[in-house]
């Protein structure tokens, strides 16, 4: 199973973007353990960062020729972007929205996502082993 992993807008810098939010760890840290995690269950993962709504959407419609799955943390986009709601919708890939912080916790204006309806599921507040935890979704899903 080939996995897509995109990292919205301000998610390059993480590991000093607002650490008591966010966290420390860094996108190159995650993307390295979601690459060994997927390298130990016999799939592969591509790891995307863009802060351009347009680059995000290219990569999900270029996924299509090789992915099975996608893990998106579609950053402030989540709140706003209804054109990449359509593309998640238009690819016809499983796709699992992840969030570090708990949103629904945070500002009134985080509460909704434009995202989720398009998602089989969505994963919040338990900071980058949210990835892991999408990853390890996709690929229980992907042996049934
Ligand atoms: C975020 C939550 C969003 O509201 C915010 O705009 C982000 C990061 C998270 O991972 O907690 O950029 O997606």
């Amino acid at each position: 199973m080939n996995i897509l992993v995109m990292h919205g807008p301000n998610l390059n810098l993480l590991g000093t973007r607002e650490p008591g939010v966010y966290g420390a760890v860094t996108m190159d840290e995650i993307n390295a353990a979601l690459e060994a995690y997927t390298a130990e269950h016999g799939a592969k993962v591509r790891c995307f960062q863009s802060n351009h709504e347009g680059g995000l959407i290219d990569a999900l419609h270029e996924a299509r020729g090789w992915a099975q799955g996608i893990i998106i943390n579609p950053g402030g986009y989540t709140h706003t972007s209804v054109a990449l709601r359509d593309a998640i919708s238009a690819v016809a890939l499983p796709a699992i929205e992840v969030h570090l912080s708990n949103v629904h916790a945070r500002e009134p204006f985080r509460h909704t996502s434009l995202i989720a309806p398009v998602c089989v599921g969505q994963i919040c507040g338990l900071g980058w082993i949210g990835y892991r935890l999408a990853l390890e979704a996709l690929l229980a899903r992907e042996e049934g």
